[in-house]
C-alpha cells in the first residue's frame, strides 16, 4: 500500500520547502495541492468569472480538466492539456484560488484528484485540508506553523532578495488576513488534525523540521 504523509499549515509557515525536502529523501513523490487550487483559478479567469459567480464556478469547475505531471522531480499543472505551472503564482491567480478553492464543487472535485494520486503513489502532500479531510489515514500527519510576525519575515526577505520593494507590516496584515479565512471558511477550514503533530518552525530551521518529519514516518513505519 502507497504511505502518505500529510503536512498543513498556513501560508508562508515553510510547508512546500519542507514538503519538497522530505519527498526528496525519501524518493517519494511531493503534491502541492494549492497549485491544482491555482489551476482551477486560472481555468475561471481564462472563462471570465468572478470570485463572487458562485453558481457559475460550479458550472465551469466540471468542465476543467486538471492532472498533475513531474519534470526533473518538480510538480507541473497541466490543464485542458497546457502545462500551466508558470502562470499560477500570479497575484490575481492567488487571490481566485483564495476564494474559489471555498467552493463545494471546486474541492470535491479536486479532492478526489489527490485522493487518488495518494492511493498509487507514496506521496508527500502539502495543503491546508490534507490531514483532515483529503487522507485521514495518513502514516504521518504534522500541522506546520510559524507565528504570523515569522512568516511575515520570511516573505519579506523572500521578496526583498527578488528586488520587490515592500512593507512588512502589510505582509504581516495579509498573512493574518489569509489566516482568517483559511481557518473560518465553512468547507474543510484550515486546522489541526487531532491526531496531526504540531511543528512550530519560528526556531526551527528547514533541516531540523526535516529530520523531524523523517523521524516521525520512520517511526511510524516501524
Ligand atoms: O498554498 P497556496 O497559497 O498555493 O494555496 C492557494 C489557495 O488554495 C489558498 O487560498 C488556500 C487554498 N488551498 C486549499 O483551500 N486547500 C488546499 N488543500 C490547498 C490550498
Amino acid at each position: 500500500m502507497a504511505i502518505n504523509i500529510a503536512i498543513d499549515g498556513p501560508a508562508g509557515s515553510g510547508k512546500s520547502t519542507i514538503a519538497k525536502a522530505v519527498a526528496k529523501e525519501l524518493e517519494f513523490i511531493y503534491v502541492d495541492t494549492g497549485a491544482m487550487y491555482r489551476a482551477m483559478a486560472l481555468h475561471l479567469i481564462r472563462k471570465g468569472i468572478l470570485p463572487e459567480e458562485s453558481e457559475k464556478i460550479m458550472e465551469a469547475c466540471e468542465k476543467a480538466d486538471i492532472s498533475i505531471a513531474y519534470e526533473n522531480g518538480l510538480q507541473q499543472v497541466i490543464l485542458d492539456g497546457e502545462n500551466v505551472t508558470e502562470y499560477l503564482r500570479q497575484e490575481e491567480v492567488g487571490n481566485m484560488a483564495s476564494v474559489s478553492s471555498a467552493n463545494l464543487k471546486v474541492r470535491e472535485k479536486l479532492v478526489q484528484l489527490q485522493r487518488t494520486l495518494a492511493a498509487k503513489e507514496n506521496v508527500v502532500m502539502d495543503g491546508r485540508d490534507i490531514g483532515t479531510c483529503v487522507l485521514p489515514n495518513a502514516d504521518v500527519k504534522v500541522y506546520l506553523t510559524a507565528s504570523a510576525h515569522t512568516r511575515a519575515l520570511r516573505r519579506y526577505k523572500e521578496l526583498e532578495e527578488n528586488g520587490v520593494s515592500c512593507v512588512l507590516e502589510e505582509i504581516e496584515a495579509d498573512i493574518n488576513e489569509r489566516d482568517y479565512r483559511d481557518m473560518h471558511r465553512d468547507i474543510s477550514p484550515l486546522k489541526k488534525a487531532e491526531d496531526a503533530v504540531l511543528l512550530d518552525s519560528s526556531n526551527m530551521n528547514i533541516m531540523e523540521v526535516k529530520r523531524e518529519i523523517i523521524r516521525l514516518y520512520k517511526e511510524a513505519i516501524a
